[in-house]
């Protein structure tokens, strides 16, 4: 995998973004520019695995700063850094490591199984283009053991539509095929904003899980200041394209300081601003934890 294998000097960080700017449109008087990204600055460690959460209103370039992290989007000016090389450069010469360490799960399972094809497909040219196991045969017990780790049921799921799934089940699917890379990072737009309630809870729970038992990093895009709270270490308040307050997620929504910030948490919905967080906190550490999931994440880590 070149320099981009997980060996690479601890010091350099996973993920940098480097005073990025992204602007669409334009032209040569610049009229019609839109800056969705302005001078963006960010780093993620290699040496530990954390989750940053990006928060933000719609339309405050959260979705764009996830694009230029996976090269869907090249900046306007900056640059992308993974493991210290360009992202641009990483995809021109080292294009497949680079898409097997870095995954994408996006708000709509949607846009990753066609509808026309069985769920499997996704998988079998997953098998195929990254050559993830010896044989097929193996490949696919990886396969049914990702599936298992996301708590889906494999023989229930695979040879299914992915209309004939909930939209939790194609959400936990999606999930799997990340995880099924076993990647350094997982960039995360908006994973839960389409699940109801308790099924929001169980993909948080996954995500922590995925940090803990293997060590993958994720970046947790969200408008929900209250899931961020949940499972975020570090989090990034974007405004406007514009980073305005950074640091560890308690710290900065215990203590906001940028009155859009403020705003923010104040939008969330709950009655009593004040005990709300440390109840919100209360209540998670109260939740029994999923052992089952667990015990079978330690079944993939094993790998
Ligand atoms: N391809 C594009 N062409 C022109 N403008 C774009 C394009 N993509 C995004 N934008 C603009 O850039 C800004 C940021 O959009 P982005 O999708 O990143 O926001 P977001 O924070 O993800 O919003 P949401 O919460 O609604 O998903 C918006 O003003 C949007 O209209
Ligand atoms: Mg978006």
């Amino acid at each position: 995998m070149g320099d981009i294998s997980r060996g690479a000097i601890a010091t350099t960080p996973l993920l940098e973004l480097d005073h990025v700017r992204k602007s669409f449109g334009g032209g040569a008087l610049r009229r019609h520019e839109v800056v969705a990204l302005d001078d963006v600055s960010l780093d993620l460690p290699a040496d530990r695995p954390v989750i940053a959460a990006i928060a933000g209103e719609s339309g405050s370039g959260k979705s764009t700063l996830a694009h230029l992290i996976l090269g869907l989007l090249s900046p306007t000016g900056g640059e992308v850094r993974y493991r210290g090389r360009s992202v641009g450069s990483l995809l021109r010469n080292d294009g497949l490591a680079f898409r097997h360490q870095i995954q994408a799960i996006f708000q709509d399972p949607a846009d990753v199984f066609n509808p026309f094809y069985r769920v499997d497909h996704v998988f079998d040219m997953l098998l195929g283009r990254f050559h993830l196991a010896p044989s097929r045969a193996a490949g696919w017990e990886l396969v049914r053991n990702a599936l298992r780790s996301v708590g889906l049921d494999p023989a229930v799921t695979l040879g299914r539509y992915a209309h004939e799934l909930s939209g939790g089940q194609a959400q936990r699917l999606m999930i799997a095929r990340a995880l099924l890379l076993r990647p350094s990072l997982i960039v995360a737009d908006e994973p839960v904003s389409m699940v109801d309630a308790s099924l929001r809870a169980a993909i948080l729970e996954t995500l922590l899980q995925l940090k803990e038992k293997l060590g993958v990093s994720i970046l947790y895009i969200t408008h929900d200041l209250a899931t961020a709270y949940q499972v975020s270490d570090e989090i990034f308040i974007l405004y406007r394209g514009r980073i305005v307050e950074r640091g560890s997620t308690r710290s900065v929504i215990d203590a906001p300081v940028h009155p859009y910030t403020r705003l923010l948490i104040s939008s969330v919905p709950e009655p009593d601003p004040d005990v709300r967080w440390q109840e919100r906190q209360a209540d998670a550490e109260d939740e029994p934890s999923d052992g089952g999931l667990a015990r079978s994440l330690e079944g993939t880590a094993a790998r």
